[in-house]
């Protein structure tokens, strides 16, 4: 019985199973928790107000007085140079000539919708408009603004430039709050957050008590927490009349949040822009001499190309003169084949992957000796191609040499006194390039930009375990995004933007991203609503601004409910507590809560890190046998997909560790880049699971049955189920057939297809795909025992109910005796954990 561990481990089943099926106590702020404090500074803001009229006559006096000493406050730094400097400053702002029609609206509706052109003035200066009006009106001791950011950086720049356009410390009367950080003082009137934080508070403070404006800003960027945000504030509306909302919106889509709220006003900030000009791959290209019609000279294995180029490019580094070249290289490698078809099609067979970096330093080094003076904004996909560009381009003799380039960096996970240098000016002579993800799109202005540099591609959410997060791969970018790229080079003079990719692959993208709420996969979603408390997930999603389909929602909460994160009354059960803390989907959440719980940490990493980043097995087309048998090596005996990418990642450390990983890859088909995202994946599970309290505290116990193969293979049989088929050997092929499709097929990639015969009576898989027939992509082969013990949910319904969930599975594959197996086996795992 392979799954009745070896003897040591029993006790540690034991006890681990134990505190993680029944009574684990959590430790505060790990689960259902996600924006909550961890450190006692996130306590005072979820307090609520104090009372504040105990004498009324004598209570409104003072808060008279307290207001017109605010007021007077303002007066005198408006009247120092640099008050006056600033006041002309914000004069100057597109937004100051709607003061006034903005200031009514806000007065006489409940709801109000207000676009504007990125960079007008929305962010700084209409929450401090309606606090000055509240000041001026003698209420600006009472009245409380909240104002929502989608980023945390976003919350805390804005809130830092609006008290210095106040000339006042941050956390006077302008105070920001962000996950675990804040400035937040006794007479702050306006509070810059981020949506998580607000969204937390309305958890304990239903009707945001004392609050009189909530303003949302960014919402044109559909975010899941702005799009939740909005359902809880339309029903708190009805019971709290006298709130005022704002909703902000770079773009022009008012009307649909106009109509969400019944209608409500919308108010057009018009402003000005400078001219852009565009330029494509094909132009970019042009300026290194090369001829776009050489593009038809494809070369019919790419990769290898690709795989010289990178080599070559790395000792070009020292020689700059030949970077042109390395380009031309470059683009050769990428395949061209349908470069000319204006369709989807041609995004898939445009890769810049293997290009991107060399394409971005090149386009740098032009900017920096051939144009005009002004910063660069540079789009990229995340945090940690920023940071591998950023050392890239450090040891680059123009891009690396502090006297000529400002390098800067700037994504949501970076250090506050890091992001402020982002908005300085640097010295004459010294060119200020700045990385940054796609939050420059919209929420940060930085004023001196006048060249972009768009790679085309995001994330489409960050990486950030408030969002529970389960893509994480780059895709293309919408044209909406694209244009608004392109529009932040204008703000102060005409301006330029390279897009590292060409015209027709442009053409092809689509208008505007979908919301994150539709593209979120469901199953997270939910446990996202139920950790939130936010009632009955179907009803609480049909009140969304553009609801999921019903059916969608009623599948989710099924899975749901088979994996046991949800249980019959569709409540959160500690396991769902726990996966909504992972941003990982829920199966690949499951594996690695038991691959903490039963210490086999690390191939667990991989395998879910593997799942969650793309294939690192490369096939190309024209050596499709040298790279199947490779991959075959990996899997020796294995029948798995998942444990041979185990023992490639592992191959790959040890050859990072003797220097020859490039051999390495090469030889075995893989990709170095997925192997890096994999593990820079795997860090981060370490440490979101290190949170949830369910690592072992020796760090030496968390890989002690990392070596035990048969223990990998029932974790992954646990978060892998109800994914699962049924293998028959006959003579000459192997017949597989699902419960809900039949007889089903292998693709071919996988180590499994074509073997002449599984030794196992099962696979589980992580993902079926319907073409003409249904093909299961990666698979691993799991035994009887196995799946009795780990498919499904073996602590709901104790053994009856577990029973009853499998019996479905073995009367249906016929293979009821098992159900006798698993009884005795289900029998002495409890007497063994009673007898411990
Ligand atoms: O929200 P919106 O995009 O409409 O603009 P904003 O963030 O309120 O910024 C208005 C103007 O303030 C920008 O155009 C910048 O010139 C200036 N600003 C700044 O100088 N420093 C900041 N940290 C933020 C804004
Ligand atoms: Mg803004």
């Amino acid at each position: 019985r392979e799954v009745i561990l070896p003897l040591g481990l029993q006790r540690e089943v034991d006890a681990r199973l134990r505190l993680f099926l029944s009574q684990k106590p959590m430790s505060k702020g790990s689960f259902s928790d996600n924006s909550l404090s961890r450190s006692g500074s996130d306590e005072g803001f979820y307090e609520q107000q104090e009372p504040l009229i105990k004498n009324s006559v004598v209570m409104e006096r003072i808060l008279q007085r307290r207001s017109l000493q605010l007021r007077d406050k303002q007066q005198d730094w408006q009247e120092t140079p640099e008050g006056q400097k600033m006041l002309e400053f914000r004069r100057s702002l597109p937004a100051f000539k709607e003061k006034d029609a903005l200031l009514k609206a806000v007065s006489e509706n409940q709801v109000i919708v207000v676009s504007g052109e990125t960079g007008c003035g929305k962010t700084t200066q209409l929450p401090q408009y309606i606090l000055e009006s509240e000041i001026e009106a003698a209420r600006g001791a009472v009245c409380s603004i909240i104002c929502t950011q989608p980023r945390r950086i976003s919350a805390m720049a804005v809130s830092e430039r609006v008290a210095a356009e106040r000339g006042e410390k941050l956390g006077d009367s302008v105070g920001y709050k962000v996950r675990l950080e804040g400035m937040k003082g006794r007479d702050t009137r306006l509070l810059f957050c981020t949506t998580g934080i607000l969204l937390r508070r309305l958890l304990v403070d239903r009707n945001l008590k004392g609050v009189t404006h909530v303003i949302v800003d960014e919402i044109h960027e559909r975010g899941m927490n702005e799009d939740f945000l909005l359902i809880v504030l339309k029903e708190l509306l009805l019971r709290r009349p006298e709130l005022r909302l704002i909703l902000m919106s770079a773009t022009l889509n008012a009307e649909l949040f106009s109509s969400y709220f019944g209608g409500a006003p919308m108010i057009h900030i018009p402003g000005f822009t400078y001219p852009v000009r565009s330029l494509f791959l094909e132009n970019i290209l042009e300026m290194t001499g090369y001829r776009l019609n050489s593009y038809n000279q494809i070369d019919d294995y790419g990769q290898e190309k690709a795989w010289k180029m990178q080599k070559q490019a790395q000792s070009l580094k020292k020689r700059k003169s030949q970077i042109a070249s390395a380009v031309e290289d470059a683009v050769e490698a990428a395949d061209f084949k349908e470069y000319s078809l204006r369709t989807q099609e041609s995004l898939s067979c445009w890769n810049p992957d293997s290009i991107g970096f060399n394409l971005i330093e090149y386009v740098l080094c032009h900017i920096v000796k051939k144009e005009r003076p002004g910063a660069v904004l540079v789009f990229m996909t995340g945090w940690d191609d920023i940071n591998s560009l950023k050392d890239q381009l450090q040891s680059h003799p123009l891009l690396g040499d502090p006297s000529k380039v400002l390098l800067l960096a700037c994504h949501g996970s970076m250090a506050s006194s890091e992001q402020r240098l982002i908005f300085d000016k640097p010295e004459d002579g010294v060119r200020k390039i700045v990385l940054a993800t796609n939050m420059a799109e919209t929420s940060i202005t930085i004023n001196d930009v006048v060249f972009v540099v768009d790679c085309g591609k995001a994330k489409e959410t960050s990486y950030d375990a408030l969002n529970n997060t389960p893509c994480l791969l780059p895709s293309w970018i919408s044209k909406a995004a694209a244009r608004q790229r392109r529009g932040r080079a204008g703000r102060v003079q005409p301006g330029e933007c390279y897009h590292l990719y060409p015209r027709c692959v442009y053409d092809a993208f689509a208008d505007y991203q979908l919301p994150e709420l539709l593209r979120t996969p469901l199953q997270s979603l939910c446990l996202q609503i139920k950790s939130l408390q936010l009632g009955s997930i179907s009803e609480f999603l049909s009140r969304a601004l553009q609801p999921p389909e019903p059916l969608s929602v009623q599948n989710a909460v099924e899975y749901l409910k088979i994996i046991g994160a949800l249980d019959e009354n569709e409540n959160l059960t500690l396991l769902g507590r726990n996966l909504s803390t992972l941003p990982v989907e829920p199966k690949l959440g499951k594996m690695l809560i038991f691959g903490a719980i039963f210490n086999c940490l690390d191939p667990i990493m991989t395998v879910v890190a593997g799942l969650s980043a793309r294939d690192p097995f490369l096939m190309p087309f024209d050596k499709k046998d040298l790279a199947e048998s490779a991959k075959a090596q990996f899997a020796a005996r294995n029948y798995s997909d998942h444990l041979a990418l185990v023992r490639a990642y592992e191959g790959w450390k040890d050859a990072e560790r003797k220097q020859s990983s490039y051999e390495y890859c090469w030889r075995n088909f893989l990709s170095a880049q997925t192997l890096k995202a994999i593990d820079s994946l795997r860090k981060q599970f370490f440490f979101l699971l290190k949170d949830t309290g369910l690592v072992d505290q020796n760090p030496e116990n968390c890989n002690r049955w990392s070596h035990d193969e048969h223990l990998i293979r029932a974790i992954i049989c646990a978060g892998l189920f109800p994914g699962i088929c049924s293998v028959v050997n006959k003579e000459k092929s192997i017949a597989l057939k699902t419960m809900e499709d039949g007889q089903v097929l292998l693709y071919s990639n996988s180590v499994n297809a074509g073997v002449p015969k599984i030794p196992y009576p099962w696979l589980v898989f992580n993902e079926k795909v319907k073409v003409n027939s249904v093909f299961l992509r990666d698979s691993t082969g799991v035994s009887d025992s196995v799946l009795l013990l780990f498919g499904g949910n073996i602590s709901r319904g104790g053994l009856d109910g577990h029973l009853k969930m499998l019996g479905g599975y073995l009367e249906f594959f016929m293979k009821p005796a098992l159900a006798d197996t698993y009884i005795s086996l289900r029998r002495e795992v409890e007497e063994l954990i009673q007898k411990k």
